[in-house]
């Protein structure tokens, strides 16, 4: 069984009738704000956010871990838990959220307010992730967001390529514990393991323990670790200078952004990618005011979404005007694809940026 591609709301009020593209299409547009502001509301109180701190023994996270690897043109490797095993393992699991068992009982990927689907990684991801390999985005010495990251793998991306400071955010703690820590630590340890290798190349061995049992699955490699690995390893990786460079955190925008702005300095974004994040109209608002406070003067969203989210109503063309509406931001298309349900990746900037 693996969770269903939909987009069921069972708790939440909107349908697709309340936000009809189309009606907005032939000319209400000043009605806009007021959908998606009023009549959109999560039915779930706002989750409070919070920081989750590096674990004292990350290896523990990916005992019976089931890895698989994402291959894109010239970017690294990028490693990801394989989702099916969140389903299979859902009994053995902590998870005080709830969610697992939630998104198995009701088969969705989404229940609005509850669990905003980062337990797999969405289509978008490999869209932007795409683009970026085709445009050659330098990340050195920037700070990344990512935004409703779930398994991260953008933020990964921005790791192995030299970025200063990686922000992971989502929703679910659940979604932060469970995948995307693992996902970043299961990356940061092949980066171990290359160094590693590297010096046993040149005789210089550090006596670390070599990687895990690896095997190679249908074009997609696939890592299994299924024993625990020796402590000396762990305690090195939590030392990691790649996981030092991240933080990561969950819950609603709108407290994330408090909780991020009573720090000082104020963390100013180079660069925030955000995929798959505009499907509830509900949600525009406080997505919005995190953009538009956290990114830096002459910074960049990369947002890939969807033309249209079924069931749930919002898309890019809603977004597009809420963002047209607020004037904050310019919005320029990177990449429209035109097969089955349209995808796209558009960049937005300040108005007051330079292009
Ligand atoms: C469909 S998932 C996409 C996950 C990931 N970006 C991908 O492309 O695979 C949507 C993500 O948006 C985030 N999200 C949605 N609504 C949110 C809200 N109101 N506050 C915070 N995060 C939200 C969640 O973290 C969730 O993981």
């Amino acid at each position: 069984m693996s969770f269903c591609f939909n987009f069921d709301v069972p708790v939440q009020s909107t349908s697709p009738d309340d936000v009809d593209g189309n009606e907005l299409q032939h000319g209400k547009k000043d009605n806009t704000a007021k959908y998606m502001e009023d009549d959109a509301k999560p039915a779930e109180p706002v989750k409070e956010a919070k920081e989750h701190l590096p674990l004292s023994d990350p290896q523990l996270l990916l005992r019976d871990a089931v890895a698989e690897t994402v291959t894109i043109g010239t970017l690294p490797l990028l490693h990801f838990l394989n989702e099916t095993v969140f389903e299979k393992t859902v009994l053995e699991r902590e998870d005080e959220e709830e969610i697992l068992s939630r998104t198995v009982e009701q088969k969705s990927d989404l229940i609005s307010g509850v669990y905003e689907g980062g337990l797999k990684v969405w289509e978008c991801t490999y869209d932007l992730l795409e683009l970026l390999e085709k445009d050659g985005e330098t990340f050195g010495g920037k700070a990344v967001l990512d935004l409703g990251c779930g398994a991260g793998l953008l933020g990964i991306l921005a790791l192995h390529r030299g970025a200063r400071q990686i922000h992971f955010q989502d929703y679910n703690s659940t979604v932060i514990e469970q995948l995307t820590v693992p996902n970043v630590i299961l990356n940061c340890q092949e980066e171990e393991d290359e160094v590693d290798s590297e010096d046993d190349k040149e005789g210089r061995g550090t006596g670390k323990v070599q990687g895990e049992d690896c095997c190679k699955k249908n074009g997609k490699q696939e890592v299994k670790d299924g024993s625990p690995p020796p402590k000396k390893r762990a305690a090195d990786l939590s030392q990691h200078h790649s996981l030092a460079k991240c933080r990561f955190f969950s819950g609603d925008w709108s407290t994330f952004l408090a909780l991020v702005k009573k720090e000082d300095p104020q963390p100013k974004y180079d660069i925030i990618f955000t995929s798959e994040t505009i499907y509830n109209t509900a949600y525009y608002s406080a997505l919005h005011e995190t953009l538009h406070r956290l990114l830096a003067p002459d910074g960049l969203v990369y947002l890939a979404t969807k033309s249209h989210y079924f069931g749930v109503g919002g898309g890019l063309h809603l977004f597009e005007m809420f963002v047209e509406q607020r004037g904050v931001f310019s919005l320029d298309h990177l990449w429209d694809g035109e097969e089955g349900l349209q995808r796209h990746v558009v960049v937005l900037r300040f108005r007051t940026a330079k292009k």
